[in-house]
């Protein structure tokens, strides 16, 4: 622990496991105060059992109503942590129009709804540093079957890029991070549910360069270092952390 976000109060979505649960333990564990979000009530009484002081907060964050009545009962946020994302298996022959909905309204709707509700507490209190989970499908490399995730997480760094365009004189800063293939959850299950979860789990390994996936824990350290005043000169960025697979 070292306490580089001590004083900071920080806004964790899709908290519950994963890549936010992760992020918003490290957030914590450098000394900020954390709200963490998901819409799974469950995973998050277990996040709040594990780590008392980690206030948690059932979400639906692809609904405008439901955010912005409880962003008013909050005095200040320093910085929100878009971590909500689902992965649609398919080219764009298997996906239908609900599928393509569906990843709009999770992937990137989410983070239109949170980045409003959030931007005029950031404006009032001149400051603060937004970081968006994109992935390395996307704008930066096209993988097979994933059509409508690639186009949502491409649109996650063009949203960034924007945002940041248009609150950089206001000190607001907003960055997005690449991942590659990380072991989670909603991996496993992508796994398991394939017809061949043994070839499915090898080929996943075999495609990241480094013969491994990543962790959640690796991604969080990015992300300690986005929420922090050590990079108050970073924004507009994408920062792949993807064990080389986007080389
Ligand atoms: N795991 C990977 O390999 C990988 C790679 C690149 C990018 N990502 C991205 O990282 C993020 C986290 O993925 P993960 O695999 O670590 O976690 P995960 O998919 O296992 O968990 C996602 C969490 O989001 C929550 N959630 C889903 N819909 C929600 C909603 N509408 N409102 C609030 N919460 C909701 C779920 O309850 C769950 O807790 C996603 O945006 C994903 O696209 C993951």
């Amino acid at each position: 622990m070292t306490n580089r976000l001590e004083g900071k109060k920080i806004l964790v979505t899709a908290a519950g496991q994963g890549i936010g649960r992760a992020t918003a333990v490290a957030f914590h564990n450098d000394g900020a105060n954390v709200i963490a979000t998901d819409i799974n009530e469950k995973t998050l009484s277990a996040l709040n059992k594990e780590f008392p002081n980690i206030k948690t907060k059932k979400m639906d964050s692809t609904q405008a109503n439901e955010i912005s009545k409880f962003i008013k009962t909050i005095d200040k946020i320093d910085v929100l942590f878009n971590a909500v994302g689902f992965v649609h298996h398919g080219s764009i022959l298997e996906c239908e129009e609900k599928d393509w909905d569906f990843s709009l309204d999770v992937n990137i709707k989410s983070m239109y709804f949170m980045c409003k509700a959030v931007l005029p507490l950031m404006i009032k209190q001149n400051g603060g540093s937004i970081i968006n989970v994109s992935s390395c499908a996307s704008s930066l490399k096209g993988f097979p079957n994933r059509f409508v995730y690639g186009t949502t997480k491409g649109a996650v760094i063009g949203l960034t890029k924007s945002i940041a365009a248009d609150f950089v004189k206001k000190n607001i800063r907003c960055n997005s991070i690449a991942p590659g293939t990380v072991f989670s959850p909603s991996w496993q299950d992508r796994v398991n549910q394939s017809p061949d979860p043994v070839k499915a789990k090898k080929d996943f390994i075999a495609r990241q360069p480094m013969g491994r996936l990543g962790t959640a824990e690796e991604i969080a350290a990015i992300a300690v270092y986005l929420a922090s005043d050590d990079s108050t000169f970073t924004t507009g960025t994408t920062i792949s952390v993807d064990g080389g697979i986007s080389i």
